[in-house]
């Protein structure tokens, strides 16, 4: 009788494993993807000089030109390098993959991922977006901010005055960090607060730790990994430096408004935490919100903003001195528009269609976040390959506004591409141009970004001339790509200017 239980058992323990492995071959195929080892599956392909968006774009090239499958470790992955399909996963099929990846740092750092950035697609996601859209970076606020940029902007002229007098070279990328992070603080808590220093510290070692390549976000369950490699300790002492920045910035503006102030902006006015603060206790959302979620959404707008906007500026100042065609145009569109007055007026900034393009190109050469990340609740189909519940979906925004088949001598900087494209920033219409992202997903925080690359490029155009250092050609300057959440640029750059023999 137990011999004929166990026979029994047996048998339809076999026909379980026979229908488990036939079940997938059958009805379910994966996209294709390069052979995966035991455990590890395709993670050391990861491993290299590049950045991830290069590998991945190397690796599609070879194992999946549109769609490719990859096994992370325990995470599957999918990387989108194609327009056409890109389309499929952020248009056609939004819903399904309107989520973020999880990764370690969006619970460990993000505030149990109650921020935007790595928030799951929900409720509380649409509220926090709508908050964010509609107070925190609406097009009234971003105008708002618009003497914050023209002060940071007379401070940033000063500081290259300074150094160009001295006859030393200008580090293009200091100057410009400095000038977008003095922006953010400003517009953030009202003021450059003392901890600042620290608090870029925290920001950059977070942007690092958010990157979804990490060893131990391959292995989310492996819980002795996420301590060997270092991740937990890191992000245990980031999140204790945000608490105590960021929870000593609260208190101050909690003090101010309960003694009567409006806000803690500079002139009295509201700033964004004021904002956030006033929203959490007129308890005016449907979902409450914490001083926590609070830090989280601070966090976002930090990360979100600071890299993105300085590598856009960065990467478009050395692409037009790389080009000195470019950069003498630009500039004598500046100087022409400007031309007679005492200061530059960002409404007369919206006038510089030549920089629009100079821009535009610069996003699709340099998009600052090459990869979008988005990951599917349920099982899907796309192009007929089954995408399995949770998987990472990669889009490669870097490979596509570089590929060939939509571009025409993609790697060169030609703005001029864009005076018949009728492809805007958003690049909604067409997926082959998507610096912003696109979809539920898409950046919230363009017309605040864009704002901040126009108005510092627009002056350093109009009141310096810009060349290379003594000793550097166009061919040996060196531009090279940070990988974090958004891209970061690793290496100093320095440029000599002078101010135009003739004055503008
Ligand atoms: C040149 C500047 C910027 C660029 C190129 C840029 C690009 C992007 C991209 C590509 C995404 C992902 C979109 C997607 O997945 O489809 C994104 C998301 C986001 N960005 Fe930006 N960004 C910039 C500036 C800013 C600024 C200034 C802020 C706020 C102060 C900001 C806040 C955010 C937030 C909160 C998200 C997450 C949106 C969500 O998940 O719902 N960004 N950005």
């Amino acid at each position: 009788m137990v011999n004929l239980i166990s026979l029994c058992l047996f048998l339809s323990f076999i026909s379980f494993v026979l229908r488990q492995w036939m079940k997938p071959k059958s009805s379910r195929k994966l996209p294709p993807g390069p052979r995966k080892l035991p455990l590890i599956g395709n993670l050391y392909r990861l491993v290299g000089p590049n950045v991830p968006h290069v590998t991945l774009r190397d690796l599609s090239k070879q194992f999946g030109k549109d769609l490719m499958h990859l096994q992370l470790g325990e995470v599957p992955a999918v990387v989108v390098s194609s327009a056409e399909v890109a389309k499929l996963f952020l248009k056609t099929h939004d819903l399904d993959f309107a989520s973020r990846p999880r990764v370690l740092a969006g619970d460990g750092v993000f505030y149990d991922r109650s921020d935007i950035v790595f928030c799951p697609y929900g409720e509380y996601w649409r509220q926090m977006r709508k908050v964010c859209m509609t107070e925190l970076l609406s097009a009234r606020t971003v105008r708002s901010f618009s003497y914050i940029r023209e002060d940071e902007s007379h401070r940033l002229l000063d500081r290259v005055r300074s150094s160009s007098g001295a006859g030393r070279p200008i580090n293009i990328v200091d100057e410009v960090t400095t000038f977008m992070t003095s922006i953010i603080t400003r517009a953030a808590f009202g003021k450059i607060p003392n901890r600042t220093e620290e608090l870029v510290k925290v920001v950059n070692e977070i942007m690092i730790l958010a990157s979804s390549f990490r060893v131990a976000d391959a292995f989310p369950s492996w819980k002795i990994l996420h301590f060997l490699t270092g991740q937990n300790s890191r992000m245990v002492k980031v999140r204790k430096e945000t608490d105590e920045i960021m929870g000593d910035i609260i208190k101050e503006h909690r003090n101010n408004l309960s003694s009567g102030k409006t806000g803690s902006g500079e002139s009295g006015s509201e700033d964004i935490v004021d904002v956030l603060i006033k929203l959490k206790d007129s308890d005016s959302l449907p979902m409450s919100i914490t001083d926590d979620n609070i830090k989280a959404v601070i966090l976002d707008l930090f990360g979100g903003a600071v890299d993105t906007s300085t590598t856009t500026t960065v990467c478009a100042m050395v692409e037009m001195v790389k080009n000195p065609r470019v950069l003498a145009k630009a500039q004598a569109e500046v100087r022409e528009v400007f031309k007679g007055k005492g200061r530059l007026e960002e409404s007369d900034v919206e006038k510089l269609a030549y920089l629009n393009l100079v821009i535009k190109e610069t996003l699709r050469l340099h998009p600052p976040a090459s990869l979008l990340y988005r990951e599917n609740k349920e099982e899907s189909v796309v192009c007929g390959y089954t995408i399995p519940p949770r998987t990472r979906i990669l889009i490669n925004a870097w490979a596509i506004s570089r590929d060939p088949k939509y571009w025409e001598d993609p790697e060169s900087f030609k703005p001029e591409r864009f005076e018949d494209d009728p492809v805007d920033f958003t690049g909604s219409s067409q997926f082959k141009y998507m610096p912003f992202g696109s979809g539920r997903r898409m950046c919230p925080g363009s017309s605040f970004g864009l704002a901040n690359v126009y108005t510092p490029l627009a002056h350093l155009l109009y009141h310096f001339d810009w060349e290379l250092p003594h000793g550097t050609t166009p061919h040996t300057l060196k531009l090279t790509e940070l990988h974090g959440l958004a891209i970061g640029i690793k290496n100093d750059i320095f440029f000599i200017a002078a101010p135009p023999p003739t004055a503008a």
